[in-house]
């Protein structure tokens, strides 16, 4: 693990300007820098970075990062290789990476399930070198220790408590947080995962969030994955990435496929770009994470009908990300084949012609809907047209778009003008992003923004009479992860230290008008200072306001003579200053 003190070094080093017109122009705009988004396709310019906070944020298609995070997207790197590369530029010397998480305390933070997490990967690994039958299994299925290991495979012995073990505090909450543990109906714990083989997945950090778990053999399920936990999403999540982000950058293609046993038997025949989805559809997420990595994807499901049906997911969920010079398009394997069978029995060069021969979205979109369309009669074309239009809505990229509706035009024998008519498209102007709707933030929202700011002011938040609610929680974690920050902390600095936390995006969110506003010159910190203050004062008054409320509530239900002796005092005093 890096030390996060390290991570706070480099961050305070750099400076992110210069990274990112390293790579993109940047122009300056009032106080920030801006220029049209790397990320997504548009003409205005909506992505902007922050030299003050030392971040950056497309208000477009919501791309947001520091610098670190900005090499990850951009060039496809790894956190940790990230950090060198940041480090190495600033003449650095990067500390000794290879302490594992172990030897780590568990802290009072969501990092706790980190190191469980990270305790239970190392078990399993163990138990696998240990483990005849499970070593027999993937040999079958083709694999080499040196795949297995690039995998990180393991696993999960036979037994009910094995993780008891390694873990003395068998009984602690966290483990079944963490989904590795269960509790039957009379409270008795037990482990999850029991023979099995051990798929993990790894996260933003380079950390396990989750594992899929396979029998040996036959059984059902066939699959055991982590439940959604608070490190594991499945809908963000792709098997496969950090194993993958070379061949991605070198390839310049993903190949999307369903199984963690596609992934890893194509990496055991030298195709190394390849990820899964973990058992679900393809989400906007994944696509949008794909689709800043590379500049091509090729969806690659299995030949049965569910694949299929993934497929027309993953179509539809590219459509809104899908820029013009970026493609992507759908390889159909014959029936009752996975990516698994086909290259172990056709080889790597078969696999990557077929991959190569994949179907443009365009052509498959327009297939299947001209599937159930009978465009021998005027009904027949009708439909066609309602039926391409709310994916037309969504398609993001112009001229494809625009290619699109001269071929529905074709096939339908309507104009180019009616087709864009009927479809609700005016020429080829491209959708542009939607504002977020402007409420005037709640007093809780904007202390969470002052805070943000300026970290240490919120030492000086009552959080203990905030409302419940994200901001409150936000503002706790503000406080617990404090102490560990440098003075003076920029953005980029406290949002490394919540990577991968829950509430990430949160933050985020409750930051993002934040970086609209000036630099760090005093006459604006002066006028933000204030602002705090105001806030406070508001805050409190409305807090006693409340208060003031629950005991009149109190009092009319049960007389004065209800409220113990405290309550009465604070109501009469309240009392009087209500009635100032
Ligand atoms: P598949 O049934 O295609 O599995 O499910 P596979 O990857 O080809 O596995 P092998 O070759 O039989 O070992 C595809 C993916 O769907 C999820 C898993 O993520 C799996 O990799 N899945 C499948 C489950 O989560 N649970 C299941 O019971 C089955
Ligand atoms: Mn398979």
């Amino acid at each position: 693990m890096i030390p996060e003190s390290f991570i706070h070094e480099v961050l305070a080093r750099v400076d992110i300007v210069d990274l990112i017109d390293r790579h993109v122009r940047l122009k300056k705009a009032g106080a920030n820098y801006m220029a049209c988004c790397p990320f997504h396709s548009e003409k205005t310019p909506s992505f902007t970075v922050s030299p003050a906070k030392q971040f950056y944020h497309c208000f477009g298609c919501g791309a947001h990062g520091t610098a670190i995070g900005f090499l990850m997207e951009y060039q496809g790197l790894g956190f940790v290789d990230a950090i060198k590369e940041l480090a190495s530029a600033a003449g650095l010397p990067v500390p000794d990476t290879r302490e594992g998480i172990e030897g780590k305390k568990p802290g009072n933070d969501w990092r706790t399930l980190h190191s469980i997490m990270a305790i239970a990967w190392n078990f399993y690994k163990e138990s696998l070198k240990k483990s005849e039958k499970a070593k027999k299994y993937l040999k079958a299925r083709g694999l080499s220790g040196e795949v297995a290991a690039r995998f990180g495979l393991g696993y999960a012995p036979d037994g009910w408590q094995n993780l008891k073990a390694i873990f003395p505090d068998y009984e602690r909450a966290e483990l079944v947080q963490a989904g590795l543990a269960l509790e039957s109906e009379n409270g008795r714990r037990y482990d999850r995962f029991r023979d099995r083989v051990m798929f993990p997945i790894i996260g933003a950090k380079g950390e396990v969030i989750g594992f899929g778990g396979r029998v040996i053999g036959e059984g059902t399920p066939k699959y055991l994955n982590s439940p959604e936990t608070p490190l594991f999403e499945k809908g963000r999540e792709l098997f496969g990435l950090p194993q993958a982000r070379q061949a991605l950058r070198d390839e310049n293609l993903a190949i999307v496929v369903e199984g963690y046993m596609d992934v890893v038997a194509l990496a055991q025949h030298g195709i190394s770009n390849a990820l899964a989805t973990l058992g679900t559809a393809t989400t906007p997420q994944h696509a949008q994470k794909l689709l800043r990595q590379v500049d091509s994807v090729v969806f690659c499901f299995d030949g049965d009908a569910a694949g299929r049906k993934a497929a027309w997911r993953a179509l539809e969920n590219t459509l809104d990300f899908l820029p013009d010079n970026k493609s992507v398009a759908f390889a159909f394997l014959p029936e009752s084949e996975d990516p698994d069978s086909f290259v172990r029995q056709e080889g790597k060069e078969a696999f990557l012609r077929f991959i190569r021969k994949a179907t443009p979205l365009s052509d498959y979109l327009i297939f299947e809907i001209k599937k159930h369309c009978d465009l021998a009669s005027a009904e027949g074309r009708a439909r066609l047209i309602t039926e391409a239009k709310p994916l037309l809505a969504r398609l993001a990229a112009p001229s494809l778009r625009l290619q699109m509706v001269k071929r529905l035009a074709n096939e339908s024998g309507l104009t180019q003008a009616e087709v864009e008519r009927l479809c609700g498209i005016r020429g080829y102007t491209p959708p542009q992003p939607k504002k977020p709707k402007r409420v005037p933030p709640s007093l809780s929202r904007r202390l969470l923004r002052l805070a943000l700011c300026q970290p240490e002011r919120v030492k000086r938040i009552p959080l203990e009479k905030m409302p419940p609610g994200a901001e409150r929680d936000a503002l706790t974690v503000l406080a617990e992860i404090l102490p560990g920050l440098p003075p003076d902390s920029n953005l980029a600095q406290i949002m490394e230290r919540l990577r991968g936390h829950p509430l990430e995006m949160f933050f985020v969110e409750a930051q993002s008008d934040e970086l609209m506003r000036g630099p760090a010159e005093q006459e604006i910190l002066d006028e933000q200072e204030k602002e705090f203050e105001d806030v406070l004062i508001r805050f409190a008054e409305e807090a006693r306001g409340a208060g003031f409320s629950d005991l009149q509530e109190k009092a009319r239900l049960f007389g004065v003579s209800g409220l113990s002796a405290e309550e009465k005092a604070q109501y009469l005093t309240l009392l009087t200053r209500q009635e100032n």
